[in-house]
């Protein structure tokens, strides 16, 4: 049987899970415990985030590690949503977004915000001109997924990301579908939050992230985006995301983050689409009937 589904899930790279073994096995220690064991868990946590930020050509500190893009998803709309309501409750995504936005949006609208479904033109792309007619100055954030996990479109997302800062809204992409396929630069494409899941580029399951600006990257971007946490408890993650760090699964997603082969690639234009082929195994090609 050959395996055709990789937009669904990829396979471990091997190079990952030698990098995962040692937390698996003898260095188990919780990472936010002050003994050497738990010291040297954060290190390896640590230089998992900086793999992750030199991916994303972010800082460390703007990253939230989670289960996987579901719920990076869910943190960044309904914290986007609880903080910035005082502003406005109007949101603005796309009807080809995947199911973890929609769904999303969906029990917000039940709580009170309205949420507008830009529809795409037949090849896939967002008319820019629907998006400006559907920004309010009561729009608090636009989401765009980066890549379609079922047709590999890209979108414009640097000028999405313009249209919704001109309009005083943030700006968030699900890149589940970009991340160690395209370059990213959340600043030159001007992104305040941007979600991701290991498993989509060769890593583990069960783990992924969300980046949140913590920073101005030139004029009209926010200085800092502040989220309402959806876990509460043991103060992880800045506060944003309790709970004990999953050390084996963040490691192999930093070194997965190492190995992906975007570094001398370049975006391919909107318009264009997404290739999943694996530089890395020989798991052929395919690019639709995605999760
Ligand atoms: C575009 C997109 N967004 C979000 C997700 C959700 O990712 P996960 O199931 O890893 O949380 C997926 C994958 O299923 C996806 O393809």
């Amino acid at each position: 049987m050959i395996y055709l589904d990789n937009n669904a899930t990829t396979r471990l790279d091997p190079r990952v899970l030698d990098a995962m073994m040692p937390f698996l096995t003898d260095n188990f220690a919780n990472a936010a415990s002050t003994h050497p064991f738990g010291v040297s868990a954060n290190e390896a946590v640590k230089v998992a985030r900086q793999q992750l930020a030199d991916l994303l050509r972010c800082e460390t500190h703007e990253l939230v590690f989670t289960s996987g893009a579901t719920e990076a998803i869910n943190l960044a709309i309904k914290g986007t949503a609880e903080s910035y309501q005082h502003k406005g409750k109007h949101i603005v995504t796309v009807q080809t977004e995947h199911k973890a936005v929609l769904d999303v949006c969906q029990y917000l609208e039940k709580r009170g915000f309205e949420v507008t479904y830009l529809p795409v033109q037949p090849d896939g792309l967002l008319d820019l001109n629907d998006l400006k007619a559907a920004l309010r100055p009561d729009t608090i954030l636009v989401s765009v997924m980066w890549a379609n996990n079922e047709t590999g479109v890209i979108q414009p997302i640097e000028q999405i990301a313009q249209l919704a800062h001109e309009a005083g809204a943030l700006f968030m992409t699900d890149a589940t579908q970009a991340v160690g396929k395209l370059p990213i630069d959340v600043d030159t494409s001007g992104i305040d939050l941007l979600t991701f899941s290991a498993h989509k580029f060769y890593g583990p399951k069960g783990i992924g992230g969300l980046f949140i600006r913590q920073r101005r990257s030139r004029a009209g971007l926010p200085n800092k985006v502040k989220l309402e946490a959806l876990l509460h408890g043991g103060g992880h993650e800045r506060g944003l995301r309790s709970g004990t760090l999953n050390v084996p699964g963040i490691v192999g997603m930093g070194k997965a983050a190492e190995l992906a082969p975007v570094a001398d690639a370049k975006a391919g234009p909107p318009g264009g689409r997404v290739s999943t082929r694996s530089t890395r195994n020989s798991t052929p090609y395919h690019s639709g009937n995605a999760d």
